[in-house]
């Protein structure tokens, strides 16, 4: 699919422009280094950073999921948006792991957040799937249909590694990043995007899961399982990084084409981080300079949907981004998919204000206890109901001995 944000006009004569108003991030505290790992499969530091760049990466805690480190990342984006929930439309989570095939990780962070107004929902697009959710809610966006989204990539892929496939185990981690996006008469903002898939790369990397079973369908099936474990990542690493190199060049260039700009326009090129060597082959590609690239895969290794938004907000915590600069988003992995996206960044910062800050806590908190009273409730009515049947049956019981009836 392309499509083209800049031709889209809402019902109105005025033009509207979905712009990043907002950003978070959120990692786990406990850290892996490449050391620990050699602990535990046949590797060293040396051959892991020198193959990908690679030093350290995030492992979620026993009480950690998908959902709290993206709910958190969403926090951190309502204070820099400084808005309040209520105002958000569409909760949309990019995840490869999320804590339950439904309800989805999108409604459980709608309800910590407190979003009430809001529809959510999760999209699969492995590590593409972040720059997949930024372009399905611009469009929402610019075609007036809503106001504001938050839009989260988050990760638990240390769950779903076979900690005994060294070819893997070394390369991912996890965690959240999210972003706010809203509507502006301002021009600038989700300028354009590339989406595309190539489904016959499905066996290149993958997950078996749920409804996963040992069938070569006809028209749409996998290869036969080949061994893969079920709800254990696979994949075939030479395979994808040939891949991930070929697309990168071609699909930043149609996505800058189509937003009028050029290569040498651009500030900055976040890439989802999977592989240093993968970055230095896109920017020879594209004949750029190396620096011209976002890169944080050192500290937090792959996280999936989740590495391109934690970028983000590290890039603009260095300031590496400016009112006005044209950045660029690419994205690839599982599917296979890929992603590009040319964003000018930049709208008219809110002023960040304290009341509304203490607003969003004690909105917080009442989520909390609003989602704890309502599971409360129902555990409570359900035991109810179970001893009303059986109260009646005694009730039945003492009124035929007391009329001494059979
Ligand atoms: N430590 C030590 N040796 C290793 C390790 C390891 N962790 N892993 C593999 N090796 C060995 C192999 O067994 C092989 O040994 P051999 O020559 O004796 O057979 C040798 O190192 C070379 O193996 P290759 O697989 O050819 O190594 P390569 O240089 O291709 O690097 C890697 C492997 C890092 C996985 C690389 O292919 C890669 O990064 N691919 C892209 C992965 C990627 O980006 N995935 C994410 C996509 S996004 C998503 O959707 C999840």
């Amino acid at each position: 699919m392309v499509t083209n944000n800049r031709g889209v006009s809402p019902a109105g004569p005025a033009r509207i422009y979905a712009h990043i108003v907002g950003w978070g991030m959120a990692v786990p505290d406990q850290i892996m280094t490449n050391d620990d790992l050699a602990l535990l499969v046949d590797t060293t530091d040396e051959w892991i950073t020198q193959r990908t760049g690679i030093k350290q990466r995030r492992i979620a805690g026993e009480t950690e999921t998908t959902a709290t480190l993206g709910l958190k990342a969403a926090r951190r984006a309502l204070d820099v948006a400084d808005i309040m929930p209520e105002t958000i439309d569409m909760v949309v989570v990019a995840t490869s792991t999320p804590d339950h095939i439904f309800p989805s990780t999108a409604s459980l962070i709608q309800a910590g957040l407190a979003a009430n107004r809001a529809g959510a929902f999760d999209l699969s697009a492995a590590c593409s799937g972040w720059v997949y959710a930024v372009q399905m809610a611009a469009q929402a966006i610019q075609s007036g249909a809503i106001k504001t989204a938050v839009v989260i990539g988050a990760e638990t892929m240390s769950r779903v590694l076979d900690w005994q496939d060294r070819g893997t185990c070394i390369l991912f981690g996890d965690g959240a990043g999210a972003v706010v996006l809203q509507g502006s008469p301002n021009p600038g903002g989700v300028l354009s995007a590339v989406l595309r898939s190539d489904g016959t790369g499905g066996d290149v990397l993958g997950i078996p899961s749920v409804g996963t079973i040992d069938y070569v369908g006809d028209d749409v099936g996998l290869p036969e399982l080949n061994g893969h474990k079920f709800s254990k990542m696979h994949m075939n690493g030479g395979e994808t990084f040939k891949f991930a190199t070929r697309v990168i060049g071609e699909s930043v260039t149609q996505a800058l084409e189509m937003a009028n700009l050029t290569i040498r326009d651009v500030k900055l090129i976040i890439p989802h981080q999977a592989n240093l060597r993968i970055i230095n082959a896109a920017a020879r590609s594209l004949k750029v300079d190396e620096g011209l690239f976002m890169c944080n895969l050192d500290k937090y290794g792959n996280t999936s949907a989740a590495s391109i938004p934690i970028a983000l907000v590290e890039a603009v915590e260095q300031g590496r981004l400016k009112q006005g600069d044209p950045v660029v988003f690419v994205g690839f992995g599982g599917g296979l998919t890929w992603a590009s996206m040319v964003v000018r960044w930049g709208a008219p910062m809110p002023e960040a204000g304290a009341f509304k800050k203490q607003r969003r806590a004690l909105t917080y908190s009442w989520a909390r206890f609003r989602s704890r009273f309502a599971r409360w409730t129902r555990q409570f009515n359900q035991t109810v109901n179970r001893v009303r049947p059986e109260q009646g049956r005694i009730e039945r019981l003492r009124h035929r001995i007391d009329r001494k009836l059979p």
